[in-house]
């Protein structure tokens, strides 16, 4: 039997992920919306995709979570995007509700799957859908940090002239503006980024990163960006249904790694069939330290305003 992943909410970055699942053929897919007939379309033409991907794969629309049942992941991208001028904060209680109908609606018929959040703000989303599905903490993952790397190393490739797929990078942290992109860590090929940019150069693209969604947001007025976070979230969603043990940055739960305990905040993530494996510790500069902690305080500061 295929894999089977449901991605909840139909929206840019749902559609998108149910599209990019499909064409890989990692899994049949079943896309879901409390908007009538919106998943159904956009699952039907995306199967009509199939013959010329040449992929064996089913995907289904619904507005019922009976089709749902018996999923190997699910994926929550519902809720409000983030508009021009508001920050990712804003979305917070709104999306609280959204994430709790959505994981009290899907756990019990699939009390197998692992949860991968998207929604924003996401590490804070991962929190909420953990308790409200209270399965093991290392079935519960938040995207963000793949993300986060992908624009930082974007910007390297671009700023080098070099393919995009020989920079190698790691950002930490929350998926917000204290996100902690790690030049010591970030590589071409193999060669450290300070044999390469000068600080002043690497200084300006983390500057960039950091604000990588708000810049998409201004670009596109209405909505937020959705290609990159669904190709993030494929590949999370493949490293899991392959058992890949690939080392990706991924909002997991800390009990104790980098001092740290009793949130979900981005940190190297080894990710196989079981979820979060394991969780790397990097040997962090002072600084790096710093900027971790005041990033997981952040965290921590936004789900306190929660009412739990
Ligand atoms: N149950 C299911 N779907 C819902 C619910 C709900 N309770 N509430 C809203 N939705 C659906 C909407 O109907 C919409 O189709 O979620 C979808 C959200 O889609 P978009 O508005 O296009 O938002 P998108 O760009 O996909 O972003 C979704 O991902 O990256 C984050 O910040 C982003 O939090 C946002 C999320």
């Amino acid at each position: 039997m295929k894999p089977k992943v449901t991605v909840i909410g139909a929206g840019n970055v749902g559609a998108t992920t149910a599209l990019m699942l499909s064409q890989a053929g990692i899994a049949d897919v079943v896309l879901y919306d409390i908007a009538e007939g919106v998943p159904q379309g956009k699952a039907l033409d995306i199967t009509e995709a199939t013959p010329l991907s040449g992929r064996s794969v089913s995907c289904r629309g619904t507005n019922s979570y009976d089709l749902t049942a018996g999923s190997d992941i699910i994926v929550i991208t519902a809720g409000f995007p983030r508009k021009p001028g508001m920050s990712r904060d804003d979305l917070l209680h709104a999306n609280t509700r959204v994430i709790r109908e959505v994981v009290t609606c899907t756990a019990g018929l699939s009390p197998e799957c692992i949860y991968i959040v998207v929604t924003n703000p996401m590490d804070v989303m991962t929190h909420i859908a953990w308790e409200a599905c209270g399965f093991d903490y290392r079935r519960v993952l938040g995207m963000g940090g793949i993300l986060d790397s992908a624009r930082f190393r974007t910007f390297i490739s671009m700023e080098l002239g070099v393919s995009p797929a020989d920079v190698n990078g790691m950002v930490l942290g929350g998926h917000g503006d204290l996100m902690v992109p790690l030049p010591n860590f970030t590589t071409v090929n193999g060669i450290p980024i300070a044999k390469l940019l000068s600080a002043s150069r690497t200084s300006a693209l983390i500057e960039r990163t950091r604000n990588g969604g708000a810049e998409i947001v201004s670009l596109l007025k209405t909505g937020s960006a959705y290609y990159a976070p669904a190709a993030s979230t494929v590949q999370m969603a493949r490293a899991i249904l392959l058992d890949e043990k690939r080392i990706l940055p991924c909002a997991a739960y800390l009990t104790g790694e980098y001092g740290i305990q009793g949130v979900f905040v981005g940190v190297p993530v080894l990710l196989g069939r079981g979820g979060a494996e394991k969780i790397l510790e990097l040997p962090l500069t002072q600084d790096e330290t710093t900027a971790f902690a005041a990033s997981v305080e952040a965290v921590r500061a936004m789900l306190d305003t929660i009412q739990r």
